[in-house]
């Protein structure tokens, strides 16, 4: 029998706009109780105030950044304090940088993409894992990129922090499939988002949103451990 949503309990790191906001909201339609978070203080709240209206979920959050072990500490224990356990890890937040040479790549900009695409993802599995391993169950979505397969040129830190995140869930899907966690890598195309631009030969938010909730559903036992997922038409002009 397939999971049913319900009451689970979810982080979504990123969750205050684009493809977090919108994996938050889809949670909550299906009755989860979700936990977000985001750097900029405004953002976060308008996006409560926006999603606490979504479904029958319950919705709550905190300011954290991802790069910061500390932060993902307190991400995850407020979390458990707000809403008494964790089924769901979405390691969604995620930095993106203009593509240049790497010689003009600052360290700064490399560092920033490293520690919020990867650093930030392994703090929360590492706070995450345990609670999991405890209930016996869990799931953990890490938000990947067709930058991992389609390596641009200009995209040094951009593609390393990704393809990291495909070396760092495969691994982690075999250091907890015999605790009862799931773990999936969704590797995705280019989405439409206010950030990134809208232009409708892309993925939408919700095409994103809707494979969390499809692989959480599945029975237990299947595990899909990674995902790609394309825009089914080319950019206009390639
Ligand atoms: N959009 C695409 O075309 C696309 C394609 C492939 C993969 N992805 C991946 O999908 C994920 C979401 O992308 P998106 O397009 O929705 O991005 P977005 O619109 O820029 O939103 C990013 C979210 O992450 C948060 N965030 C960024 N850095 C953070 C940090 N250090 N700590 C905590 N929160 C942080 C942002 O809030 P604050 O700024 O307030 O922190 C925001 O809520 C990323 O992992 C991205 O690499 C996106």
């Amino acid at each position: 029998m397939g999971l049913e949503l319900k009451d689970k309990v979810a982080i979504v790191t990123g969750g205050s706009r684009g493809i977090g906001s919108g994996i938050a909201h889809a949670l909550l339609l299906a009755g989860a109780r979700v936990f977000i978070c985001g750097r900029q203080e405004a953002d976060l709240k308008s996006a409560l105030q926006a999603l606490s209206s979504s479904g029958e979920g319950s919705i709550d959050g905190i300011v954290a950044d991802v790069s910061r072990y500390q932060d993902c500490r307190k991400l995850v224990e407020a979390a458990v304090e707000r809403f008494g356990r964790l089924d769901i890890l979405v390691n969604n937040a995620g930095a993106g940088h203009s593509y240049k040479p790497i010689d003009q790549i600052s360290p700064e900009v490399w560092d920033a993409t490293i520690g919020t695409n990867l650093s930030g993802m392994f703090y929360c599995c590492r706070e995450a894992v345990p609670l999991m391993r405890k209930a016996g169950a869990g799931y953990i979505f890490n938000i990947s990129s067709t930058a991992t397969i389609v390596l641009c040129q200009g995209g040094s830190a951009y593609n390393a922090s990704k393809t990291g995140v495909s070396g760092l869930t495969e691994t982690l899907v075999k250091d907890v499939r015999y605790d009862g966690i799931r773990v999936s890598e969704i590797v995705i195309g280019s989405v439409s988002t206010a950030d990134r631009g809208y232009e409708r030969w892309k993925l939408a938010i919700e095409d994103v949103a809707q494979i969390v909730i499809d692989l959480y559903k599945l029975p237990a036992r299947a595990l899909v451990s990674r995902v790609e997922l394309w825009p089914s038409q080319p950019p206009p002009n390639r």
